[in-house]
This record gives structure tokens, sequence and C-alpha cells, in this order.
């Protein structure tokens, strides 16, 4: 159990922190609700103490002989705003101490993490561009707003991430506290994710049981590590990761497209999808009927190796990494398996994982080792997929640093 601080800024997304502040108790945190008095404007102060299990206060006056303004910052493991406002932001950026949370602000000394929500016009202003910048020079992570419907009928970017995808940065912060450095800014990273279906007629399928879990989780990391991300997703069912242009495809030859055109441009590319290597020769163009000629053998074609081809390729020096998702066999053991998979496909990293019932596939956690044609071998226990991609992204930062 962690002691999460979590601010609450006066915009409508408050609302939405409700939902956070559930998740992060239902890790198991102990959660202390700070909101602005603006906040309260928006959702009152029983809805927090009642999800929080503590009282609630947003002036420094409140609870004054426990010097509450002090005490909160020094005892958080973890402070989250979220919605993190301009006004917010430059209270925070300023080092004002108007009230509770600018206090517990400059007196915390670990990991803070805004979740920005706001009117696009007032993301983009230099005023707040200035105050973002300042904060992620002090260390603070500042993630980026979402895009789409805002307050009004207006849409565009200025929506508050997902409370699902704020709570696993939370989870992250608290894992690895400096997993977010904005190394990778100026970078544009390309991931693959999920699983490719071939079709063998309008309703069915060849197919994988890959969630697109550990690829989300390596966009949500490298774009709050400011890289600028195009997902290629193949058929995954999660809400999009903030701050990442999503492209959608279905088979493997539609992501082997999606993935050529993107990394033309790309520092880096991540082939974290379960790509079929094998497709029907043919597809029904009507369903398949019980009565008609048992198909007693589908005939198959291969599918193109993308990871292959862009290694045999490399037009720039992007850095590729594969992923290798092994059962063992009596041959091998799945690390063996996955020494030679980065000996065979001659891409840069190499990220091996244990696959089978219960394992890594659909999961909320993964464990793996990540290997280096260096022979550098980096072992990852068993935890949210965060992390697994948080030190992914080092080992592809340092190797960027590198090159340059
Ligand atoms: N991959 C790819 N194109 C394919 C198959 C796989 O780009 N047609 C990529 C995957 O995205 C992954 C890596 O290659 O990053 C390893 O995938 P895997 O299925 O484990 O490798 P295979 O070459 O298919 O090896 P095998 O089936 O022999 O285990």
């Amino acid at each position: 159990m962690s002691r999460i601080c979590l601010g609450v800024g006066g915009g409508i997304a408050a609302y939405k922190a409700a939902d956070l502040l559930r998740k992060l108790t239902e890790a198991g945190h102990d959660v202390t609700v700070v909101p602005t008095a603006a906040a309260l404007q928006f959702v009152g102060a029983p809805t927090w103490s009642a999800l929080s299990h503590h009282p609630v206060a947003s002036d420094v006056w409140t609870g004054a002989a426990d010097v509450e303004h002090v005490r909160l910052g020094r005892a958080a493991q973890l402070v989250v705003v979220a919605p993190a406002t301009a006004d917010l932001l430059a209270r925070a950026a300023h080092g004002l101490a108007d009230d509770l949370l600018t206090n517990a602000l400059l007196t915390a000394r670990c990991p803070v993490l805004f979740a920005p929500a706001m009117h696009t016009e007032m993301w983009e202003h230099p005023a707040t561009v200035a105050n973002v910048a300042t904060l992620r020079e002090r260390g603070c992570v500042v993630l980026e707003p979402a895009s789409g419907r805002l307050t009004g009928t207006d849409t565009g970017k200025g929506r508050l991430p997902e409370p699902a995808e704020i709570a696993e940065f939370a989870q992250l912060l608290l894992a690895v506290p400096h997993a977010l450095p904005c190394d990778l800014a100026g970078r544009h990273v390309v991931v693959s994710a999920g699983g490719t279906r071939e079709p063998l007629d309008p309703v069915r399928f060849l197919g994988n049981a890959s969630s697109g879990r550990q690829g989300y989780a390596v966009a949500a990391v490298a774009a709050a590590r400011g890289a600028h991300v195009t997902l290629v997703a193949a058929n995954v069912e999660l809400p999009d990761p903030a701050a990442t242009d999503v492209v959608r495809v279905g088979t493997a030859l539609e992501l082997r497209d999606a993935v050529r055109k993107h990394a033309a441009t790309a520092d880096v590319v991540v082939m974290a999808a379960a790509v079929a290597d094998f497709r029907p020769s043919t597809a029904a163009e009507y369903k398949i009927k019980k009565s008609d000629v048992p198909p007693a053998a589908i005939e198959l074609d291969e599918n193109p190796d993308v990871l292959a081809e862009l290694v045999a390729e490399r037009a720039g020096d992007a850095v590729l990494v594969g992923f290798a998702a092994e059962t063992g066999d009596d041959t091998a053991s799945v690390l063996e398996h996955g020494r030679a998979k980065l000996a065979r496909k001659g891409c840069d990293v190499l990220v091996v994982n244990a696959v089978g019932p219960g394992k890594a596939f659909g999961q909320r956690d993964n464990a793996g080792v990540i290997l280096d044609a260096a022979g550098h071998e980096r072992v990852v226990d068993l935890g949210p997929k965060h992390v697994l991609a948080a030190a992914l992204l080092d080992v592809v930062a340092q190797r960027l640093q590198a090159r340059r």
C-alpha cells in the first residue's frame, strides 16, 4: 500500500477524478484527496471523503494543528493532479502556495504526475506551454491531454486522459519513480499491437489471443516520455492511449502496409503485434456452410515477416524491436528460443516472454527478458505491462542516444 495525494483541479473533468480515486483505492493505496476550491464547485467534499475514507480540505486553515499543509506533501509517495487546469499548472510552475494543494506540491519530494484537462486554446497558449516546460524541466511528469469531445460541442486536444490510463501511470511511478523522463521528445515511435486476423470467410478467421495490452502500454509510455507515437492496432478493443495516432488494421498484410508506411519516418519501431505467419490462400465470399464440401485442409500462404523486412531494408538508423512470445519445448527453454530468434531476426532488441494459459496474453501483468544485439540481458519481473514497457524504452533511449 502506498500513500498517494490526489489533487483535483477546478475543471469539468473533476468528476472523472472520482473514478480515478476509486481505481487507486481498489488497487490498495491510501489516497488523500486535496481538491481546489474551484474543484469543489464541480464535485463536493462528501464525495471525496466518502470514496477516500479521509477528511477533505482545500485551504490551509482546516486541521492547522496537525500542520496539514506540510505533512501531506512530506508523507506522499506520489502526488497525482487530475485534472490539472491551466490555472493549477501556472500556480505550480511559479511555486505559489495559496491553497492546500499548492502547499503540498511545494513540500512533496516524491514523483508528481499532472494529467491536464482544458480547452485546446488554453493548452496551446504560450503561457501554458511555458509552464508545462518548466514543470517538466523540474522532473514532474506532465501527460499530454487526449483529443476528442470537450465540455461543449467542440472537439480537440484537451480531454483528460482516461482514468484507467492515469491509474496505470500512477502504478508505474510508484514501482519505478524515474520511469517517465522526457527522453523521447522529438522522436517518432511506431508501435504495432494486437493480433492479426486472417479471414476464412466473412465471419471466420485464423487469429490469436493477443489483447494488445503490452503494445498499448509501450505506446502510452513512449507518448508520456515525449515521443510522437503511431500505434498500429490489429483488432484491439482497448481505449486509445492519450496523445497517440491510432491506425486500425485487420490482417497481416494491412498491418505490414501501415507499419512500413510509418516506419519510413520512425526513429523506433516496436513490433509488439502477434502477426499471423500464414493466411488462408483464399477467403470464401460467402459464409462457408456445414453442408459445403468439408474443408479437409485449409490451404495457406505465408505472410511476409514485417520485422525481418524492416531489418533487411534498414533505410535509416531506426531502432528495431521485436517481441518473442514463447512457450519453450523439448529442444530449448523460453530464453534459448529468444536468443536464437534475436540472432535470426537481426533486430536490435528483442523482448522474450513466456506465454501459455494465464501467462502474458490478455493478462494485466507480464514478465520478460530484454535482449539486445550486444548480448545484454535485462530481466523484468512479473508486474504491470507499463513497467516492462518503461524498461524496454530505457534500453531503446540508450541506443538512440548512442547513435546521436
Ligand atoms: N513478426 C512480424 N511478421 C510476421 C511474424 C512475426 O513482424 N509475419 C514479428 C512479431 O511482431 C514479433 C517478432 O516478429 O515482434 C517475433 O514474432 P514470432 O511470432 O515470435 O516469430 P516468428 O518469426 O513467427 O517465429 P516462430 O513462429 O518460429 O516462433
